[in-house]
């Protein structure tokens, strides 16, 4: 796990030149008289801070290289207002992989359905070029022995199908419980990607769990996913009717409700840590406030983060949720996903966190977890910490569907973005500079 290294005199100096950063909290209304300017050297309409200074809080998809995953530090520091608001991928993929691999061990009198020695998987896998689906993918074949080692980490690329283990991108594991060897194998894995080119597409996943299991369903005894979207579409278009275990990621409320259906189980993110920390770091960068306020420090109203939730990479300059396995055993607790998160549930107040204008905008509306859990979860902190934040919804497949509407910078105060793609930070920071 990643130490938490939050470097004082790094913050100190921070909250110094932070000072004075920001508009107005007329600045909304005033904003309009900006739309000239913005093309040039964009101006708050208040404040005298050029859109290139403003705070920028990357979220949800980390500016790196979806080939090599290789983090894109000049956008993670684009400025001394920049960070990336995420969950730690490592972490929860090696959760996501021991919770499908304990469920086998513990079941192993009934999971093999057709009574071939083989615990056949299919997964499906959110979007290649994404850390946190290559790590999940990665977790889940190592904790079952199916990984194979590629340029020194496990290989995550889909194999198509491999029913009959010929597959180059995985092998075959092998489990042994109950006094008896099994083998593992993933029958099949495929991303999940519509024509129109939207990943993590769930309606995809339910078409592909039909063909998967008219040629061999039999042969299917657990099915995994990288996220609860295409899980529970999953589930509910085949598994649930045929009682084979399905394993998600997220903890989106169907999904924690599915449990008692025989959803095997998912993993929540935190998503209520990270949609705070999402907004925090710009109240407080917007504040001139210590970058830890309400964070690793109790905030003048009494809100405060725990060692047990989060870590800070200050190298990354990424703040990483920590996640938890959501199982049959402690489901009950995880049912409401949008709820905030109690000790950071204290409203700020309005004198000395005056409100401020955000933009913020969602890659893709119908991505599944984050319009039902993030979003909700970020328009209930919006108003704890007096910002005003405006929700941009992206059709998940072009980035200039997004930014088309980003037009004028000026008229906001700081800026939360959630990339289509990984690599393409650029075309927003481009912006920025105008
Ligand atoms: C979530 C997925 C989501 C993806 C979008 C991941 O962190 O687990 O459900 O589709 O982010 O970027």
């Amino acid at each position: 796990m990643k130490k938490k290294i939050i470097s004082m005199t790094m913050a100190a100096v921070l909250g110094l030149s932070l000072a004075g950063c920001g508009s107005g909290p007329d600045n909304a209304s005033s904003g309009g008289k900006d739309t000239s300017s913005s093309s040039s050297n964009s101006k708050g309409s208040s404040s005298e801070v050029a859109n290139k200074d403003k705070p920028l809080v990357w979220f949800n998809r980390q500016p790196s290289n979806s080939s090599t995953g290789e983090l894109d530090m000049t956008a993670l520091s684009y400025n001394d207002k920049t960070y990336y608001v995420g969950f730690d991928a490592n972490q929860g993929a090696e959760l996501q992989g021991t919770m499908v691999s304990g469920y086998i061990k513990d079941n192993i009198d009934k999971i093999d359905r057709n009574g071939d020695g083989v615990i056949g998987y299919v997964l499906a896998i959110g979007d290649i070029g994404h850390n946190d689906s290559i790590a999940r993918t990665r977790g889940v074949r190592k904790a079952l022995g199916t990984g194979v080692e590629k340029d020194g980490d496990i290989n995550s690329e889909p194999v198509g199908t491999n029913t009959d283990g010929s597959a180059s991108a995985v092998k075959d594991g092998e489990i042994e419980a109950g006094g008896k060897k099994y083998v593992v194998r993933e029958l099949a894995s495929q991303e999940m990607k519509n024509s129109a080119g939207a990943t993590w597409d769930a309606a995809t996943a339910g078409n592909a769990i039909g063909t998967w299991s008219s040629s061999f369903g039999d042969s299917i005894d657990v099915v995994v996913s990288n996220n609860d979207g295409m899980g529970m579409s999953m589930f509910n278009a085949w598994s649930k009717d045929n009682k084979v275990p399905t394993f998600g990621y997220d903890a989106n409320n169907d999904a924690v409700a599915a449990i008692a259906d025989g959803y095997g189980g998912t993993i929540s993110q935190h998503a209520d840590v990270q949609a705070y920390l999402t907004l925090r770091v710009l109240r407080n960068a917007l504040d001139g406030a210590e970058i830890d306020s309400g964070i690793g420090k109790e905030d003048d109203a009494g809100n405060v983060l725990s060692d047990d939730v989060y870590v800070y990479n200050e190298e990354q300059r990424s703040y990483y949720a920590l996640n938890v396995a959501v199982t049959a055993e402690n489901y009950q607790d995880f049912t409401d996903s949008t709820k905030v998160f109690e000790p950071v549930s204290k409203q700020l107040d309005s004198g000395s966190h005056p409100s401020k204008k955000v933009w913020l905008n969602i890659y893709n509306a119908s991505d599944n977890f984050l319009s039902s859990t993030y979003q909700p979860l970020l328009q209930n902190y919006d108003d704890l910490l007096n910002l005003e934040v405006d929700y941009i919804g992206g059709d998940g497949q072009t980035e200039s569907n997004i930014t088309n509407r980003l037009g004028n910078p000026g008229q906001y105060d700081a800026f939360a973005i959630n990339m289509v793609k990984t690599d393409n930070a650029a075309s927003y920071t481009a912006l920025l500079n105008q």
